[in-house]
C-alpha cells in the first residue's frame, strides 16, 4: 500500500522552503508518494519588487512549486504545513490558504488525515513554537491526527523541536537552516509518512474485516 503525503509551506525568502525540502525527502526515504506546494504571495507587486531577496526568491520558487489545490488535499493522506513566523503567527499567506479550507473542512473531507507542522523564525524566542501550535491547532479543528516528531530519534534531540521542525534563520536569508535543522525535517517527513502508512493500514483491515 503506498502513502500519499502532501507539504505545503509558505516562504518568502527560501528557508522555509528548504526544511520543506528536507521533510519531503524524509517522506520520500519512508517510501511515500511526495508533493511539495507553495502557497501564493499576498502583497502587492510593487512592494515585493522593493525587496531585491524577496522578489528574486519568489521567482526561484514559482518556477519551483505550484500551488496546493483541494485536489492535493483530497489525495493526502498526511499533510505537513509550514511557514515563517510573523510576530509570533503564521503569515497572511498561509493563514488565506487554510480559511480557503472551509468547504473541505465542512465536509469532513480532512477529519483523519495526519498532520504535522514545521517553521522558521528570524530569532531564538521570535515565536516558533506558538506558530507551529497555531497550524496544529487549526489541524485539530479539522479533525487530523497530529504527528509531531517529539523526541522519537536521535536527531531530535540535538534540534530540539519536538513540536516540529524548526529553524532560526536570521532577518532574511542570511544563516539558512542548518544540517541539525535539516536533518529533524528529514526526521519528520519520514515520521510522519511511516504513522501515515500505518494508519492507512490499519484502517483498510478494518473495513475489510
Ligand atoms: C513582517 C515580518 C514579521 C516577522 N516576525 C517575526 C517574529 O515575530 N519573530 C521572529 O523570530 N522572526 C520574525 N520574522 C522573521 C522571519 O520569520 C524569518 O526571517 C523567517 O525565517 C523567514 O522565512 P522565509 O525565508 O521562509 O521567508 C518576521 C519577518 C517579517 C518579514
Amino acid at each position: 500500500m503506498n502513502v500519499n503525503v502532501l507539504i505545503v509551506f509558505y516562504s518568502r525568502y527560501g528557508n522555509t522552503r528548504l526544511l520543506a525540502d528536507a521533510i519531503a525527502e524524509g517522506a520520500q526515504q519512508a517510501g511515500a508518494d511526495v508533493r511539495v506546494r507553495r502557497v501564493a504571495d499576498l502583497a502587492p507587486e510593487n512592494i515585493m519588487r522593493q525587496d531585491q531577496d524577496w522578489w528574486s526568491a519568489r521567482a526561484q520558487m514559482s518556477e519551483l512549486y505550484s500551488e496546493p489545490t483541494d485536489e492535493d488535499l483530497l489525495w493526502a493522506d498526511a499533510i505537513v504545513i509550514g511557514c515563517p513566523t510573523r510576530f509570533g503567527s503564521p503569515p497572511a499567506e498561509l493563514k488565506l490558504f487554510l480559511d480557503k479550507l472551509g468547504p473541505l473542512w465542512f465536509q469532513g473531507k480532512l477529519v483523519d488525515k495526519v498532520g504535522s507542522a514545521f517553521v522558521t523564525t528570524g530569532t531564538v524566542h521570535g515565536g516558533n513554537e506558538m506558530t507551529v501550535h497555531s497550524l496544529l491547532t487549526t489541524m485539530m479543528h479539522f479533525g487530523m491526527i497530529i504527528v509531531p516528531p517529539g523526541y522519537a530519534d536521535t536527531s531530535m534531540f540535538a534540534a530540539g523541536a519536538p513540536y516540529g521542525a524548526s529553524a532560526v534563520t536570521g532577518p532574511e536569508s542570511d544563516k539558512p537552516p542548518t544540517e541539525v535543522d535539516l536533518a529533524a525535517a528529514r526526521f519528520q517527513g519520514k515520521r510522519t509518512a511511516e504513522r501515515a502508512l500505518m494508519l492507512k493500514i490499519g484502517k483498510a483491515s478494518l473495513t475489510s474485516g
